[in-house]
């Protein structure tokens, strides 16, 4: 009797811990904002004007997709027209597939040696997420897309 008393107990204690881990808030800013900016915002970034010698060319984000801002996370579509962000369904969000599609595919990104590959607790922390609805918080916007973006050409562990 005792023992199944303290098993009931333990079970319970094992249940309510791990239901307060999945309610854990997903801070965007800071642990969503920083794998999309050392993965994805050297190609997704706003327009910017680059000088080589005497031209001055203006970089267009790949595929008018911008990566940096609230409002192009939000509104960025992919070729078939839909919306890569769908907040609530990770399964239907197309900014996480992508990461997740075979290396040699030509529509996963990062492309590999372009920029750092997710971790798989890193892409599990993304759909986190969305599950929870994509909540931002007060964040609107990278005030310095261009800067920090170098990388020493190591992947993650
Ligand atoms: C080295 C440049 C580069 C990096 C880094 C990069 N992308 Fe892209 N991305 C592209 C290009 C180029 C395209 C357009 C591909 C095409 O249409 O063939 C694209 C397209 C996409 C699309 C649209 C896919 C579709 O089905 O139309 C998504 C979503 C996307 N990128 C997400 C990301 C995410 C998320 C990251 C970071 C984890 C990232 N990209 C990093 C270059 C990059």
């Amino acid at each position: 009797m005792r023992k199944i008393f303290f098993y009931t107990l333990l079970s319970g204690f094992l249940l309510s811990s791990a239901a307060v881990q999945a309610e854990d808030k997903v801070d965007f800013e800071k642990q969503i904002y920083p794998l999309i900016k050392e993965s994805c915002v050297t190609c997704h970034r706003p327009p910017y004007e680059e000088t080589r010698g005497t031209r001055t060319r203006t970089k267009k984000p790949k595929a008018g997709i911008i990566l940096a801002t609230k409002e192009g996370i939000l509104s960025a579509e992919d070729e078939s027209g839909s919306k890569i962000l769908v907040p609530g369904e990770p399964d239907k969000s197309r900014m996480l597939e992508v990461t997740k599609l075979p290396l040699d595919d030509e529509m996963h990104f990062p492309p590999e040696g372009k920029a750092p590959q997710w971790t798989a607790a890193d892409k599990e922390l993304f759909a986190t997420w969305i599950k929870q609805g994509a909540d931002f918080g007060a964040w609107t916007a990278d005030p310095a897309p261009g800067e920090g973006l170098e990388w020493d050409g190591k992947e993650k562990e």
